[in-house]
């Protein structure tokens, strides 16, 4: 496309136009923004999607008769066919909006969790989980009496398939793992978890908050019972996010929200809820957050998930080496298959303290545990420095990185 490639070039430079903060300045310096897995920021064609709806589609969805309302109910089912088409998910009905990975993962875990988590059973995860992958199954186990059992990494970030298949057994009822670490980048082989689980008849909930960016999700080929992720990591607006569940599943577990929009019938005796998928979408949703998060998606498909995969290996690549040729810096996840994400370290120096100094030039990173303890406990670290990289990213911010990074390395040591 002769606006995002030039000679076959990906065009970063023209993308970036597209994007109003990244031409602002962050402590007097051009913001050097790498911190897109914390929250991507939003194309010119998603805030202009989101402002129309305020400014000239502003309705209630499935509840008018008048014409707004039936309109922007139009919109919003389109929104949800957007984002069922993108994950090739077979019925737009498996698609429910939530309000982000987190509400998603809680719906499950609360769903699945009454009806099929008893005493003594087991559910899976992973030792790279993010928080919000963890605490919701932890709190279900100790609800039923239930036992987490964790899926080990190796040294390189990578998930011990080996052990994993000696955890799956008669005990366990479900498995949830995430798409690609948030901290390391790893990128794990869900199809294989999923189709392991699936030899014992047990379902799989993917956490994709990290994969929908950067890559091609294809549903159906995976197999997943249940995938989650994100708008606001995927150029949309915050507040919204995407449960994927196959039908047999939505249709098993009962609603996680109750209230208005969900309901056929309601008497003080009986409720009688709606079919799929308001079901599961009790109360007003985020009607503009869906509107914003079809243009997001509509827009990361103008570029196409290819080429944008393609470029960000290139940029994965050279910071890698840049920053390996950095003395004293260690890559915390070198795993073979890997998103563009780079956690780090630096000996004698902590990474909160890069952090501020990064910050006073400009550039933004995630320093910390980033919602992930039990990895750090792994890795018998407090936290690192983390750059997370999208296609707006040049290896000009790169190269402002590794000068950056110098500097605070001299004023702290
Ligand atoms: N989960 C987000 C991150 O990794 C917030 O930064």
């Amino acid at each position: 496309m002769e606006t995002i490639t030039k000679n076959n070039i990906f065009n970063s430079q023209k993308l970036r136009q597209d994007f109003p903060i990244l031409s602002k300045k962050a402590n007097g310096k051009p913001l050097v923004y790498l911190d897109s897995g914390a929250t991507a920021q939003k194309p010119k064609q998603v805030i202009d999607a989101i402002s129309n709806y305020y400014q000239s589609q502003n309705a209630n969805i499935h509840r008018g008769v008048h014409q707004l309302s039936q309109e922007i109910t139009i919109a919003y089912e389109n929104a949800r066919a957007t984002i069922q088409k993108h994950l090739n998910a077979a019925v737009s009905h498996e698609i429910i909006f939530t309000s982000g990975t987190t509400e998603s993962i809680n719906l499950v875990a609360n769903s699945f969790g009454k009806k099929y988590i008893n005493a003594s059973d087991e559910i899976i995860i992973s030792e790279m989980e993010h928080h919000s992958n963890i605490v919701p199954w932890q709190v279900l186990c100790e609800e039923k009496g239930a036992v987490l059992k964790v899926i080990p990494i190796n040294e390189n970030g990578e998930l011990r398939i080996d052990e994993y298949k000696k955890l799956l057994c008669s005990k366990t009822r479900i498995v949830a793992v995430t798409h690609v670490s948030n901290t390391l980048g790893t990128i794990n082989p869900v199809k294989e978890i999923i189709a392991l689980a699936h030899e014992k008849s047990i379902p799989v909930l993917i956490d994709g908050a990290q994969a929908v960016p950067h890559m091609k999700v294809d549903i159906q080929a995976l197999d997943a019972d249940f995938y989650c992720f994100s708008g606001h990591k995927v150029f949309g607006p915050t507040g919204v996010g995407i449960l994927y569940g196959k039908e047999k599943w939505l249709n098993k577990i009962p609603p996680y929200k109750v209230g208005g929009g969900i309901i056929k019938t309601v008497t003080f005796e009986k409720t009688e809820y709606a079919d799929l998928p308001l079901k599961f979408e009790a109360g007003t949703p985020h009607i503009g957050g869906g509107i914003g998060l079809a243009a997001a998606i509509d827009y990361v498909n103008e570029i196409g998930l290819e080429n944008i995969g393609a470029y960000e290996h290139e940029l994965l690549e050279y910071a890698t080496l840049k920053l390996l040729a950095i003395e004293g810096l260690r890559i915390i996840g070198t795993a073979k298959e890997k998103a563009s994400v780079i956690s780090f370290v630096i000996e004698e120096v902590h990474p909160l303290d890069v952090g501020t100094i990064l910050d006073k030039q400009g550039i933004a990173v995630r320093t910390g545990h980033h919602c992930t303890q039990p990895l750090m406990e792994h890795f018998g670290l407090p936290g690192t420095i983390r750059v997370s990289l999208v296609f707006y990213n040049t290896k000009e911010e790169i190269d402002v990185l590794v000068n950056g990074i110098q500097k605070a390395i001299k004023m702290l040591r």
